[in-house]
């Protein structure tokens, strides 16, 4: 019957769904705008270790003017959250710092490649540190996700080690990250937003140290005019939109995760790495062979073979 009145619940439903799809346009989309710039200054300044504390920085500085001029309501905190907070930050902070590492050392789209084996390391870490068994299909989703990874990785052109274990890592790294954040999240009056924004400050803190233990002022001075006099004054704005953009994709992610399943953010970032790895194959001209592309889409294929066995 379609003049029956859609009810009150399938309109909440429908709501939330909506809201759940415009969250995850906006957050790929940001996220794509992120990984151009953020390349771009890479292949200029090779400083991953700067670059990821500046990303941290900005967000932590929008989020105090935001806090300190209203726009945004700050979160009543006390010492017990931000010590649950502690092992999301560190874990945070690793795969971040692993991610930039990885595209500095090779393309923007081999580092998202072996990124979407991120679920692999969500079913292995699941099952041998925390002790969950899952379904044999599950298991055998697997196979194309790390067949797929594996067939990318060996045939990529310009295959590096550290960019491949920096993206190995930063999958490892999220894992705990997106298990921790969940449990921090659940029941607290903090929201999604805020407690990006404490993730965000937190990780600074900590990065801040290593960066210039691994880096250092000596060395960002000395890149920073080479790529001002290769680049010319606009290199701050590349380097400015690669931080806010970092920031504000990470906070939609976040607003999402706040609603859904880890499961479900899981997948979502997966498919945002297809619009990724598409969009930065064109813009940067990355070479790819035929053989390199079908490991790719094998592992995203695997990935939402992975997501239907879950459920
Ligand atoms: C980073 O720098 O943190 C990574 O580029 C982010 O990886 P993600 O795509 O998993 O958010």
């Amino acid at each position: 019957d379609q003049s029956k009145p859609v009810e009150p619940e399938g309109k909440a439903a429908a709501a939330q769904k909506v809201k759940i799809g415009v969250y995850f346009a906006t957050w790929w989309a940001l996220n794509v705008v992120f990984n151009i710039y953020n390349k771009k200054v890479l292949n200029a300044f090779p400083y991953p270790w700067l670059t990821s504390t500046l990303s941290l920085a900005c967000g932590s500085l929008m989020m105090l003017v935001s806090w300190t001029t209203r726009i945004a309501e700050a979160p009543k905190t006390d010492l017990d959250f931000w010590k649950a907070l502690f092992p999301v930050a560190v874990a945070h902070t690793i795969g971040h710092v692993a991610a930039t590492v990885s595209m500095s050392k090779v393309a923007v789209s081999f580092t998202h490649i072996i990124k979407s084996g991120e679920p692999a390391f969500s079913v292995l870490v699941s099952r041998f540190l925390l002790g969950e068994s899952f379904p044999v299909p599950v298991y055998l989703s697997l196979l194309p996700i790390i067949g797929g990874c594996a067939l990318a990785a060996v045939t990529e052109l310009n295959f590096n080690m550290t960019g491949f274990m920096g993206a190995m890592i930063s999958n490892l790294a999220f894992v705990f990250r997106n298990i921790f954040s969940k449990k921090g999240m659940k029941g607290k009056s903090v929201s999604g937003m805020n407690y990006y924004a404490c993730l965000s400050m937190l990780s600074l803190l900590i990065l801040t140290p290593f960066a210039i233990a691994v880096e250092g002022p000596k060395m960002w001075a000395a890149g920073w005019q080479t790529a001002i006099s290769q680049i010319g004054p606009q290199f701050v704005w590349w380097v400015a939109a690669q931080s806010v953009f970092y920031h504000l994709y990470n906070q939609v992610s976040y607003m999402s995760l706040d609603e859904i399943s880890p499961l479900t953010f899981s997948i979502g970032n997966t498919m945002k790495r297809i619009s990724v790895i598409v969009s930065s194959i064109i813009i940067f001209h990355t070479p790819v062979q035929p053989i390199n592309a079908l490991g790719a889409a094998i592992a995203v294929a695997g990935t939402f073979i992975y997501s239907q066995a879950k459920q």
